[in-house]
């Protein structure tokens, strides 16, 4: 008998048949028949909607994010428009990404946002004290993303300044930059923008129980509300607060923020990185063993418990799901690329990332009910990018083209999916070999998305689409030559999409047989 895991996929739900786990009989070594899996999916119990936000990314102030990854100047050889890379916002324009968080991370909590306004050449130099111990020029600041934001599409997420700001100094921030009328609107007005921006998210402060202060989860509680209290959006606007989440496994902050601040709020972070090793040494990012990329994958499935769990103190609090579960930070994180400063998290992305990246995705819209937002981090040249640069090169990485294939997700409506899957093991490390998801989005049309975890094997997969029936099964695929497999400045096209022939429709079955190490995403019409 196969190893099976049964899992439905929307909330509690997928507690109670998780639970029920059956894991008898001989492991992973099976015949192709005995090796393939069963996707059901609930086309007639639609749940939550997919918040387009939850692919959304994150843009600090660390190493070339900003400067040289988004950021040349007005005046850089590099073609550029007001100053941002022509090469970038085309790539980010063509993801549709729904938010972008700036300007930290640790970065936000000693930002002072004057120091970024007004002529560019009389704002102070700093020192970025978390990143690499570079000068910060201030030239991109607070008109300068809320311009890029526009530029590539995205609504802003500012996260604000609790650890070494005032209260007063978040508050006239806000101010500045969301009043219709008064002094601070006048500034922003002489400083060249006259309409208020649109401000749908705030943070307030980021990892207060580290870098942003090293609070205890009470303090941190007791400065939300008083800080929260003075971020007023104008008359007919709304701002959501964000409250600066927990680390990983930090259940007691999520309890004690919610219970103390919950209702100050509108949304709370969670962050949580995977680390194939440990902090000390987190192994590289490529060149790494099968072992390695087994253990990447199994911590990154930590993800599925921990939106669970702090999901279900929430829930104590707030049966309703008012508030957002924002996983405002999540990636891979490796050693950086030998040779490059070790404060700038510069680290290639391979196929291994876009699995991670697809896993997680599934995570999240398994539990969008109470997940609306995450952030991975970065966007550009720093941890799990999008995007790498290189000087005026630019190369997109497998994780960005797990987010294009995942776009007819944004806002589609999540079905519940059972996944009865065998097993990848290797060493001590045994996950699922297939995860799936499944969404019905405006046109009507069903949206699966399958990842075969498993390096060595192709799956084969059986999707029972219950009530829904279809005629016609599209789609791509993303594999490499090997789960290490990557793209370069000097050869950038080793893993992109490819028109998926490997899938049969015929009524309400789908079959498919997934690549080794590849993501799958079909729409079924
Ligand atoms: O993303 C890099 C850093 O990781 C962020 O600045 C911080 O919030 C987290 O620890």
């Amino acid at each position: 008998m196969v190893r099976r895991m049964r899992r439905a996929a929307l909330g509690c739900a997928a507690i109670a048949l998780a639970a029920g786990m059956v894991a008898s009989g001989p492991a992973y070594a099976q015949s192709a028949a005995a090796r393939s899996t069963t996707v059901t999916v609930k086309a007639d119990a639609p749940g939550a909607r997919i918040d387009r936000r939850i692919f959304s990314q994150f843009a600090e102030h660390l190493g070339t994010g900003i400067y040289g990854g988004i950021w040349v100047g007005a005046n850089s050889r590099i073609p550029n428009t007001r100053g941002y890379r022509n090469d970038v916002v085309a790539a980010l324009r063509n993801l549709k990404v729904p938010v972008v968080r700036w300007p930290g991370g640790c970065f936000a909590d000693e930002y002072h946002w004057r120091e970024g306004i007004g002529p560019r050449n009389q704002r102070p130099t700093k020192v970025n004290t978390h990143w690499g111990g570079v000068t910060e020029p201030n030239s991109f600041g607070t008109h300068e993303f809320m311009d890029f934001a526009e530029l590539i599409g995205a609504e802003a997420y500012v996260s604000g300044n609790v650890g070494n700001g005032t209260p007063q100094e978040m508050a006239e921030w806000v101010e500045y930059m969301t009043a219709p009328a008064g002094s601070l609107a006048d500034l922003r007005a002489k400083n060249g923008r006259k309409q208020p921006w649109k401000l749908p998210f705030f943070g307030l402060g980021n990892e207060l129980w580290g870098c942003g202060g090293n609070m205890t989860a009470e303090y941190a509680a007791d400065l939300t509300r008083r800080y929260g209290t003075f971020v007023k959006a104008p008359q007919g606007t709304k701002i959501e607060k964000i409250a600066s989440g927990a680390n990983s496994v930090d259940y007691n902050w999520t309890e004690v923020m919610m219970r103390e601040a919950g209702k100050t709020v509108d949304g709370i972070g969670v962050h949580y990185y995977t680390v194939p090793g440990t902090w000390e040494k987190k192994g590289p990012a490529t060149n790494f063993s099968e072992e390695d990329y087994a253990r990447t994958i199994s911590k990154t499935l930590l993800m599925d418990e921990l939106v669970r769990k702090h999901s279900a103190i929430m829930d104590k609090y707030d049966p309703a799901k008012r508030v957002n579960l924002a996983v405002d930070e999540w990636g891979t994180w490796y050693d950086v690329e030998p040779g490059t400063n070790p404060g700038f998290l510069y680290q290639q992305n391979t196929m291994r990332d876009a699995i991670v990246a697809a896993l997680n995705i599934n995570i999240f819209t398994h539990y969008a009910d109470r997940v609306r937002m995450t952030n991975i981090a970065q966007m550009v040249n720093v941890l799990q990018a999008m995007i790498l640069t290189d000087g005026p090169r630019m190369v997109l990485t497998p994780t960005y083209h797990v987010f294009e294939m995942y776009k007819g997700f944004q806002d589609a409506t999540a079905l519940p999916v059972e996944v009865a899957s065998p097993w990848y093991n290797k060493e001590q490390f045994t996950v699922p070999a297939v995860s799936a998801t499944a969404a019905r989005d405006s046109t009507g049309a069903i949206l699966i998305a399958l990842v075969n975890v498993d390096p060595n094997q192709p799956a084969s997969v059986s999707v029972d689409l219950g009530s829904a029936t279809a005629s016609v099964a599209e789609g791509r695929v993303l594999a490499g030559a090997n789960i290490g497999a990557h793209n370069s400045f000097d050869a950038p096209t080793q893993v992109q999409p490819a028109p998926f022939t490997g899938a049969q429709i015929a009524g309400n079955r789908l079959s498919a047989t997934l690549p080794a190490g590849s993501v799958v995403v079909l729409k079924l019409r």
